[in-house]
């Protein structure tokens, strides 16, 4: 026994001394310890040893199998430590080099000005909502007082999608969809793409135009010019004053023009605004009686104002940008000048 437990533990060895890794150092080991292994055969075969001699073989068959074990464990142990040597001289990597970049994109410059105009007038408490692109002339026209021989459908020419829809020509059409959800007191601001077949430096088919309306007892339009003048102040600068100039829309009686004084040349007259000192940003007015009551507000308890702009246009008066095209052709040379 004792020389066959001397071969065993040689056998063992020379195995364990040829497994490469630890999968062939576990197979190894399995030979000798495992289920149907050498050690677990001997123990097995117990068995077939005479009573008297039992203990002494019991006895010797263990310290075999923990000597096995203690010298797998050992060189498991090894293994292990030149495994894991071996892989991290294969991953190891260089902290210091520079890391792979990647472009970094920028907001657009429509973008840029229709947050700040949504920061600006949330900041005075105004409530952002969001009208449907395709619109009923309802929405669109008739209901803000433009009905369907009026000679104002010619100002905004429109796409219509088909029988009484179309392409909202104007953000106006949010004024209704509010007010007919909601009560007085309204203080709506209304962002959103707007369609016109129109198509020139300063026109596009497809811009975007900021909405207000401001509905309640007592406003006036004191009101509206002490907002759209803090607008000014805060969109183009500490020194920008505004204008209101006589205009027409269907849907506000009086109506208005708003003017900006030139942030350019701060109002001595450049070529920008053509030497007027003055530049046109907005229409507005005090909301007419006729779409209040469309909307089921009574315009003798009610009054408000309301004022639509070109985001575009703003952009373009804010950045010196002299062509809108520049707005929708994607040139990444242009684009990237609004990186922060
Ligand atoms: N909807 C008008 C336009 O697109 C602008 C406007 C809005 C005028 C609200 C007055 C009041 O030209």
């Amino acid at each position: 026994m004792q020389t066959e437990q001397d071969a065993i533990i040689e056998e063992a060895q020379a195995a364990a001394d040829e497994a490469q890794d630890s999968r062939a150092l576990y197979e190894a080991k399995m030979k000798f310890l495992g289920r149907t292994g050498k050690v677990t055969a001997l123990l097995k075969g117990m068995r077939d040893v005479a009573a008297e001699l039992r203990p002494a073989f019991g006895k010797r068959v263990n310290e075999l199998r923990e000597k096995l074990e203690a010298m797998f464990a050992a060189r498991e142990e090894r293994m292990k430590q030149r495994e894991l040597a071996a892989k991290f001289a294969h991953e190891q990597v260089d902290v210091t080099m520079p890391g792979r970049r990647h472009a970094k994109g920028a907001l657009h410059p429509v973008t840029l000005v229709k947050n700040r105009l949504v920061d600006i007038f949330a900041g005075m408490g105004f409530e952002i909502f969001e009208g449907p692109e395709i619109e009923t002339e309802y929405y669109n026209f008739t209901a803000l007082n433009t009905p369907a021989d009026h000679p104002a459908r010619d100002m905004q020419d429109t796409f219509y999608v088909s029988g009484e829809y179309l392409l909202r020509t104007q953000t106006s059409a949010g004024q209704i969809r509010l007010m007919e959800k909601k009560k007085p007191p309204i203080k709506m601001l209304s962002p959103g793409r707007v369609f016109r077949a129109d198509d020139d430096a300063t026109h596009s088919p497809m811009f975007h135009q900021m909405e207000g309306l401001v509905v309640d007892k007592g406003i006036t339009l004191g009101d509206l010019q002490g907002m759209l003048d803090e607008f000014a102040r805060t969109m183009f600068s500490e020194t920008s004053k505004t204008r209101l100039r006589p205009s027409y829309f269907p849907f506000t009686e009086p109506s208005v023009e708003v003017d900006v004084s030139c942030a350019a040349c701060g109002g001595k007259g450049c070529s920008l605004c053509k030497g007027t000192g003055w530049i046109e940003v907005l229409g507005a007015g005090m909301v007419n009686r006729r779409v209040l009551e469309n909307c089921g507000v009574d315009p003798d308890v009610y009054s408000g104002f309301a004022f639509g702009m070109g985001i575009e246009r703003i952009a373009m008066l804010k950045y010196g940008i002299n062509n809108i095209k520049l707005l929708t052709e994607n040139d990444t040379r242009f684009l990237e000048q609004f990186k922060d």
